[in-house]
């Protein structure tokens, strides 16, 4: 069974010592409770990680960062390589946000590109795809989730199913408190399954697949019931410590 990634993304929010002290507090509230089936992940603004990396040593909870340079090093003015985040106690990054897409203009090359700098340099990647709105509403949507994956994962290979993560985020559904049903984020987990396995064959069942996209203690337990809904990439509720525990009790044991 594919354990649940319970990840947290915490955008632009916070200065590094409110994290400290909020991590600090969620290490009490986790204390007497059972989250042995989970994993727990919060990818955290860069400038956290050097932070919250003491804090979290040795506990349940790892922390991941929200970008990662394409390259590994050189003259690119305010990035940050893989190796750096790892040196600073990141072992996941987000590749491809849609805020990334939107904002920065990140193409499918590109982020093919921060996959390769993620494995080179000893991250995880968590590539997210998604269709904005007009393509759900034409029917385009597995189209242009099938169009990121290639682009994204062209020519990577893969040794083990944990090297990869992928994020199935509806852009119409970040923090719009607008979420797909159970049964759409099913349906585009197992489009993504399907991609997965024709590419990498049975290590394909290995690799988990969350949905993002206003998820909520009040939707979780449903989503995260899914075949192919394996976590959830938080933004809004894993600001809060007593929604982001009960999105991660949620999960199926
Ligand atoms: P949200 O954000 O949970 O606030 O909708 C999800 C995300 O952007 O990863």
């Amino acid at each position: 069974m594919r354990t649940p990634l319970i990840a947290g993304n915490w955008k632009m929010h916070t200065t590094p010592s409110a994290a400290a002290a909020w991590m600090r507090s969620l290490l009490e509230d986790l204390d007497g409770i059972d989250v042995s089936n989970v994993e727990l992940l919060l990818n955290v603004p860069a400038t956290h990680l050097a932070v919250l990396a003491p804090i979290v040593a040795g506990s349940p909870v790892a922390i991941g960062a929200q970008d990662v340079s394409a390259h590994a090093e050189g003259a690119y003015t305010g990035e940050c390589s893989a190796a750096m985040l790892l040196d600073a106690g990141a072992t996941y990054a987000i590749v491809g946000h849609s805020e990334r897409r939107q904002y920065h203009h990140e193409s499918d090359a590109l982020l093919h590109d921060k996959v390769v700098a993620c494995h080179a340099g000893g991250l995880t990647p968590i590539l997210c795809v998604g269709e904005v709105e007009a393509e759900r509403e034409s029917g385009a949507h597995e189209t242009t989730v099938l169009r990121q994956l290639s682009g994204g994962l062209s020519g990577i290979d893969l040794s083990r199913s944990d090297d990869l993560v992928i994020a199935y985020e509806p852009v119409w559904a970040i923090g719009t408190g607008k979420t797909a049903t159970a049964d759409d984020a099913q349906a585009m987990g197992a489009v993504i399954r399907s991609f997965l396995k024709g590419r990498y064959g049975p290590l394909a069942d290995g690799i988990r697949i969350l949905y993002g996209g206003s998820m909520k203690p009040a939707n979780a337990a449903e989503l995260l019931a899914k075949a192919d809904v394996d976590g959830g990439l938080i933004g809004g509720a894993s600001l809060q410590r007593d929604q982001y525990l009960a999105i991660a009790t949620a999960a199926p044991r």
